[in-house]
């Protein structure tokens, strides 16, 4: 039977028998750990389990899961032991619990008496890399707080552990901010293709923030500097340059629509590199210090974002001097930046900013000489490669919702098939903090367009960030079976996902049955080599 377990653990062996859910089964020990599996259940199954953290209680029932902090383990790892007579959990800290519970739900499947069971297995596992995230572009199309509570929820039931929201870009600005409320009032009534706009309040972004820390999520924030800033232009006027309307900003204007970008007036196409905040006036570092400032004391984190990509018109000269600056203020606020690839070109930014890469998973255009920069700072990188794990590159040629410029459509074997220290030369584990898939919203104004461009890739993104290079099951094939059995929790759950494309006829069988047509067809009787006979002779 094939498990839909993703991403898959550092090992995992069944055995005959299985653990039958009933509502007599007790959850006890840790509280928190017990309440999140025994909502998980209910949630999947209908079974309402009982909690009873005094193991006195469980006695009674005899069949406990039974869910335990231990003093020793990988932070973050977890051990999940499944027996016919009862289940036990144990973690070191409180995310390896939850992470265990996660796979325990994955592991559930209907049984002959229309129950649910957990076959009987153990397993040991722990992440491969600390920062495994999903990027949410709330710029281009604003997405409300229920919306992204339900993204929360379910990157974390893939074990991501990062929700990088992209709270700028020239199509608008998504965060009431105290120090600077003209941003929100003025800058974010509109959305790309038209479509109207909206903002987090400070109290949503905090109950954001507190949601997903409960997930173990934890919540990096990127205002994009000093490029994707005409949505700023629309408060503070005075602190933009006039857009460069470049041949490329013409061309997208000419094929997706929304105009060419007008000084005062809210921009609602797709093209970018066309904005700049003005680099050599300390109004702009006043502004700096304000919203970053207070973006730094909403956030527990310890990452702040200034994003520094494409900033097409602005000089080498003053892309530098801006970069330098940023990334000491981030750093002043007790922060460590994060800025795209870009920066990782500028000689001065603050020594141990992390780079996040989104050149191609064959780098080009020197991005890895760039990714290599923030190395040599004392900083490690975060790996996007847009044609392997940007969720907004359309799965499929057919595809109405998305775009294509990475490399063309992205399916889930190209979502997966790629490995972390294979990307930039000279980078290994130990440079690489992590992975993170993104999803830019030009083309995506609702939920059922999320569900539709991050499932079933994100799966993909989740093993490769979480699941050992080398570790079990990690091949293309296995994953795929995995992936269609875990699509039916999905469905269950109400996820609208993208399709997932049917495996080829398997190979082996297929090319086996061809060979053997072929040997049929053209061996002369008699030509069959030793071996070949020997197994003829033996069926
Ligand atoms: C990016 O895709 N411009 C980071």
């Amino acid at each position: 039977m094939v498990l839909g377990v993703v991403p898959f653990p550092r090992s995992l062996s069944t055995r005959a028998g299985a653990f039958a859910l009933s509502p007599e089964v007790v959850l006890t020990g840790d509280a928190e750990a017990a309440s999140v599996i025994a909502d998980l259940v209910l949630a999947r199954t209908g079974v309402r389990l009982r909690v009873a953290v005094a193991v006195a209680a469980a006695a009674a029932s005899g069949r406990t899961i039974a869910v335990r902090r231990t003093g020793t383990g990988a932070p973050e790892g977890y051990r999940l032991r499944v027996d016919p007579g009862g289940v036990a959990l144990e973690s070191p800290d409180a995310a390896g619990l939850f992470y265990g519970a996660q796979t325990l739900v994955q592991l559930l499947s209907h049984n002959d008496a229309g129950g649910w069971d957990l076959p009987a297995a153990d397993i040991s596992d722990a992440p491969r890399f600390a920062h495994r995230g999903m990027m949410l572009d709330v710029a281009r199309h604003f997405f409300p707080v229920p919306v992204v509570e339900r993204l929360i929820d379910r990157i974390a039931a893939l074990k991501l552990n990062v929700l990088h929201l992209h709270l700028s870009d020239d199509q608008g600005w998504r965060l009431a901010l105290q120090s600077r409320p003209a941003l929100a009032h003025r800058g974010s009534q509109t959305s790309a293709l038209g479509d109207p706009g909206g903002h987090f309040t400070r109290a949503d972004y905090a109950h954001l923030v507190a949601y997903a820390a409960a997930r173990h999520v934890r919540v990096v924030p990127e205002i994009d500097l000093p490029g994707h800033t005409h949505a700023v232009g629309l408060a503070y006027p005075e602190l933009v340059e006039p857009p460069v309307i470049s041949a490329s900003v013409a061309e997208t204007a000419a094929t997706f629509g929304g105009g060419i970008p007008t000084p005062g007036e809210p921009y609602t196409g797709f093209a970018v590199g066309f904005s700049s905040l003005r680099i050599c006036d300390e109004a702009t570092y006043e502004f700096l210090a304000d919203v970053l400032g207070e973006i730094a004391a909403l956030t527990p984190g310890p990452l702040l974002h200034i994003g520094g990509d494409e900033a097409l018109g602005t000089s080498a000269e003053d892309y530098a001097y801006f970069l330098t600056r940023a990334t000491e203020i981030v750093a002043g606020l007790g922060k460590t930046p994060v800025a795209w690839h870009e920066a990782g070109r500028v000689a001065r930014i603050a020594p141990g900013t992390i780079g996040q890469y989104w050149g191609f998973v064959t780098p080009i255009d020197g991005a890895d000489e760039d990714a290599r920069g923030f190395i040599a700072g004392g900083g490690r990188l975060i790996l996007s490669p847009a044609d392997a794990i940007y969720l907004d590159m359309k799965p499929d040629a057919q595809s109405a919702l998305g775009l294509e410029w990475a490399n063309g459509p992205t399916s889930l074997e190209a979502a997966y098939s790629w490995e972390p220290t294979r990307v930039i030369a000279g980078a290994s584990d130990r440079d690489i903090l992590g992975v993170e898939a993104a999803l830019w919203t030009e083309t995506l104004a609702t939920e059922a367009d999320i569900e539709a461009m991050v499932y079933p890739r994100i799966a993909a993104a989740a093993e490769i960030a979480w699941s050992a290079a080398d570790g079990p099951e990690r091949t293309w094939p296995a994953f795929r079976e995995r992936v269609a059995v875990l699509a039916e929790l999905w469905a269950d759950a109400g996820i609208r996902a993208g399709r997932i494309a049917s495996p080829p006829p398997v190979a082996g069988a297929e090319a086996a049955a061809e060979s053997e047509s072929a040997a049929a067809d053209s061996d002369p009787a008699g030509s069959a080599s030793p071996a070949e006979s020997a197994a003829g002779s033996a069926s």
